[in-house]
């Protein structure tokens, strides 16, 4: 699959501003946000900032290597105050959401479905 021309210019998402939309979820730290159509990485890159657990997929390659650039970075942990969170690094994949039959029934906290 290749990929499609709306990633060419995708653009970097690591601002810590883009933690705002996990944070208005009521999502806990170590809770766990699966995005099965994850595209650039927005989910996955506010869950890393925010100290949450990520599960990302998407069944484009293409997507999932951008959202692998887009988690390169390091937490700037100052910018969350006194909090102590932990870095769960997202767990990303190619799939397809149709079949998530390997994914354990509760384990899931929220279910971003952007598309
Ligand atoms: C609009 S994008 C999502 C954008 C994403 N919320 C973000 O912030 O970058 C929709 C994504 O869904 C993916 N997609 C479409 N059908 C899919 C399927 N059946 N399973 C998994 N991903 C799928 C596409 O490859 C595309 O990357």
């Amino acid at each position: 699959m290749t990929t499609p021309d709306r990633y060419k210019d995708a653009p970097k998402v690591t601002q810590v501003e883009v933690a705002e939309g996990l944070k208005e979820t009521g999502l806990k730290p170590g809770d766990v946000v699966l995005d099965y159509f994850v595209g650039g990485g927005t989910t996955a890159v506010e869950a890393k900032l925010l100290g949450r657990r990520c599960i990302a997929r998407d069944i484009n390659p293409g997507a999932t290597g951008i959202t692998l650039e887009n988690l390169k970075f390091s937490p700037p942990g100052e910018h969350f105050g006194n909090v102590a969170l932990s870095l769960y690094e997202p767990e990303v994949s190619v799939g397809n959401a149709k079949d998530l039959a390997d994914i354990a029934n509760s384990s899931i906290d929220l279910i971003c479905a952007l598309y």
